[in-house]
């Protein structure tokens, strides 16, 4: 099972476009999200995991805190950018092939993610990110995953906002797959540069999530960048 959208992914990482390698703004991020980690009861800092690292702006702040980060993605140009982070050393790549995270069961503190789940064109494979994270996190372990919901990142839920979002996603609906065909095709320079987009409901993730085992669910809509909502869920003891 892959997503469609692995394939603009994959040329966005090739032109260097779409992820951020501020490490500055890393930091700062991962500074608030480790206080409401703390507040919420992480425990271990020994192995994180992160799905869709980026050109490891994030990545790099925690691997100040862990022993160990793995740094996954679908683009093998992230993956080389990731081998070139400050806290390097600190962090083992993987290149993703299919949405099952390339660790044992039970062997992770934190999984974390960050402006991904978003971009994955096909919802079956968000979904088996989530089950993935709560096979792998040690019991005890937490998931802090970024997800956009009405309410924050930009979403204000306004029916002028809606009705312009729906449009938005007609013209994506309609350029999208040539994108993909051109790209596959070995065109990568293309005059526009578009990706899929998803809001997620939280009243559908809640339950999902609860199904897999996830205990102590929250969505904390925080401070950061024009407001960005996590979900912080715990696999249970
Ligand atoms: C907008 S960037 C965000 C990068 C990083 N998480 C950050 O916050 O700076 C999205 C990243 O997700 C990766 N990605 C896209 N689809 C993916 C998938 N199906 N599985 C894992 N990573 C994916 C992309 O290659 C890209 O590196």
């Amino acid at each position: 099972m892959t997503a469609a959208s692995n394939v603009e992914w994959k040329t966005y990482g090739d032109l260097d476009y779409g992820a951020s390698h501020d490490y500055a703004r890393g930091l700062q991020e991962w500074a608030l999200l480790r206080e409401h980690l703390r507040q919420y009861g992480l425990a271990g800092h020994d192995a994180a995991l992160e799905v869709g690292c980026g050109g490891g702006r994030l990545t790099n702040a925690v691997a100040q805190d862990f022993a160990t980060v793995h740094a996954c993605d679908v683009a093998p140009a992230r993956l080389e950018q990731v081998r070139q982070i400050p806290n390097a050393a600190k962090v083992v790549t993987h290149l993703l092939t299919s949405p099952i995270l390339p660790v044992e069961a039970a062997t992770v503190d934190l999984c974390f993610s960050t402006h991904v789940m978003q971009h994955i064109s096909d919802a079956r494979v968000v979904d088996r990110y989530f089950a993935e994270c709560f096979r792998v996190l040690r019991p005890g372990g937490v998931a802090c995953i970024h997800v956009p919901v009405i309410g924050a990142h930009h979403f204000t839920g306004t029916l002028g906002e809606t009705l312009k979002w729906y449009g938005k996603n007609a013209v994506k609906a309609a350029v999208l797959p040539v994108t993909r065909l051109l790209m596959r095709g070995g065109v990568k320079r293309l005059p526009w540069r578009i990706d899929y987009y998803r809001r997620f409901s939280y009243a559908q993730l809640l339950p999902y999530l609860k199904s897999l085992g996830f205990a102590d669910v929250q969505l904390r809509i925080l401070d950061w960048d024009d407001v960005h909502s996590y979900v912080f869920a715990r696999k249970p003891v």
